[in-house]
């Protein structure tokens, strides 16, 4: 038979025919794939389905993300004026008494080794002036400041029920004994001035930092709280110059409920 030029069949390519086939059937019968098992190498170089290579390898991960700033049971746990405790009536296990007080075990160890510390360095002796406070007796402590200093004031220097770190256990108020363990005149000791510059190597930061930083935190400079946080954390701060837990983890400021 002839054909004009342009029509005439091409003879069968089998190669190009079984070449198709095979991907066809691939695509309709990803069998082999499915049946793999986990973790094996999928040959296409793909990443399993919800796992990006992020996620899969830590060391890329930002740190921030490796702790947990919203259970209060955690370390880590950041707590504000818009951050309540959840449950706004927390209460920590495994508190232990020091002195008068009752400290979470791993602020209370850290302190211990805080504590060694200071007395090695003959700046004095370190004492709690308040430790772990019931949702109860910060709604105490809250209304005496508010009495005191009205409300604006009242409340730049204690936090409302619920919205206390000394509610998990992980805060201390410290001083010396030879300040008679009071807070106010503790900011001028040598002892505070080497805590803020040292703390962080026992896993504490000075929470409320400075003055400067009272539209962040919401509260006046308290050199003599304290805040265990965990030697990572404490370090990374340290290592990152970035000294409150709002900025450090990348959230709202609180200077108000
Ligand atoms: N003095 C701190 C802010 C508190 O009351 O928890
Ligand atoms: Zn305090």
């Amino acid at each position: 038979m002839r054909f004009p030029r342009e029509f005439k069949p091409k003879p069968t390519n089998w190669k190009v025919v079984l070449t198709t086939a095979i991907a066809l059937a691939a695509l309709l019968f990803p069998i082999g794939v499915a049946a793999m098992p986990a973790g094996a190498v999928v040959s296409t170089g793909d990443v399993p389905r919800g796992t990006s290579e992020v996620e899969r390898n830590t060391s890329d991960v930002p740190r921030t993300s490796l702790y947990n700033t919203d259970a209060a049971s955690s370390l880590q746990v950041v707590v504000n004026k818009k951050r309540p405790l959840n449950p706004i009536d927390y209460l920590p296990k495994g508190k232990v008494q020091i002195g008068y007080a009752w400290v979470a075990k791993p602020a209370a160890e850290a302190y211990a080794k805080l504590k060694a510390a200071v007395s090695a360095k003959k700046l004095g002796t370190l004492c709690i002036n308040s430790g772990y406070r019931s949702f109860a007796s910060q709604k105490i402590i809250h209304a005496a400041k508010v009495a005191q200093l009205g409300k604006a004031a009242g409340e730049r220097l204690a936090a409302r029920p619920g919205h206390s770190e000394h509610q998990t256990g992980l805060a201390i108020d410290v001083s010396t004994t030879q300040l008679g363990c009071r807070i106010g005149p503790f900011g001028s000791s040598r002892a505070s001035k080497w805590i803020a510059q040292n703390a962080w190597q026992y896993g504490f930061i000075v929470r409320y930092p400075s003055n400067a930083k009272t539209s962040i935190t919401g509260y006046v400079w308290e050199p003599w709280h304290l805040r265990f946080v965990g030697v990572e954390l404490a370090t990374d701060m340290r290592s990152k110059k970035i000294t409150t837990l709002e900025e450090f983890f990348g959230l709202p400021a609180a200077p108000r409920y």
